[in-house]
């Protein structure tokens, strides 16, 4: 937890926690992080779960044949550094709906291993997070909206997770135990940063699936509620490797 409080207490004082606002991120924290791109353009983020599995949002591979889909882990950089590597197959959760937030998630299948000196793969949640945890997100999405400017570098932030109750207040639709209620001062995940990780105590917990307008104080932000997935990622990881 000391970690965490140094992380969180670094960004109060650069006073750009965020990824909208986000700082550079350290990238030897963030060696599981993977960008998954479309046709060779960033699309969203990724977390390296074993050495050939990714796991993402369904939003950013839903319909895309998988020879148009690359990641490229080991770097910092969204253009540059690290592996690109090739996907061969994917898995996406059957119950996803466009525009519908709940069960947004999926699995890609590497080509070769992603793990390296520079790659590791990150444990999944063993416990669901609960409200006043503070996590932290990464990702090389928008830095804000108004100004679309792409970082080039990884950028990372801290978010507070919150009652789901909070985040219905303000949504139209209501959320279930399948997603998780999060936002905290300036901090917020933007188009470009979905599919990517939220981390806590070294655990994935969760994946970026929408900021509700990238930057907006106060409103809510979703990930994917990895502990509520814990069952459909261990079958559809063991599908995946038993068809390789
Ligand atoms: C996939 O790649 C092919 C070949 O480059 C391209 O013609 C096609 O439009 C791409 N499909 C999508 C959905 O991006």
């Amino acid at each position: 937890m000391l970690v965490w409080s140094c992380i969180v207490l670094i960004l109060f004082v650069r006073n750009t926690n965020g990824i909208h606002n986000g700082v550079d991120a350290k990238f030897d924290f963030w060696t599981f992080i993977a960008s998954v791109s479309i046709n060779g353009y960033q699309q969203c983020g990724g977390t390296v779960i074993d050495d050939r599995i990714i796991l993402t949002a369904a939003q950013c591979v839903q319909g895309i044949p998988v020879n148009n889909i690359t990641v490229r882990v080991g770097s910092a950089f969204v253009n540059k550094g690290g592996e690109i590597i090739k996907v061969n197959a994917m898995v996406v959760h059957e119950k996803y709906e466009e525009y519908v937030e709940s069960d947004d998630i999926a699995l890609l299948w590497l080509r070769t291993s992603a793990l390296s000196r520079r790659v590791t793969k990150i444990p999944l949640a063993t416990i669901e997070p609960a409200p006043n945890d503070y996590p932290s997100n990464a990702g090389w999405g928008e830095k804000s909206l108004e100004s679309d400017v792409l970082p080039k570098r990884l950028q990372n932030g801290v978010t507070k997770i919150h009652e789901r109750k909070v985040c219905i207040q303000e949504l139209i639709q209501p959320i279930g135990p399948e997603l998780l209620c999060a936002f905290y001062t300036q901090n917020d995940i933007c188009p470009g940063d979905y599919g990517g990780p939220l981390i806590l105590a070294n655990k994935l917990v969760g994946i970026a699936v929408t900021g509700h307008g990238c930057g907006y104080v106060g409103l809510p932000s979703l990930y994917t509620n990895v502990f509520h997935y814990l069952k459909w990622i261990d079958q559809n990881s063991k599908k995946l490797k038993k068809n390789k």
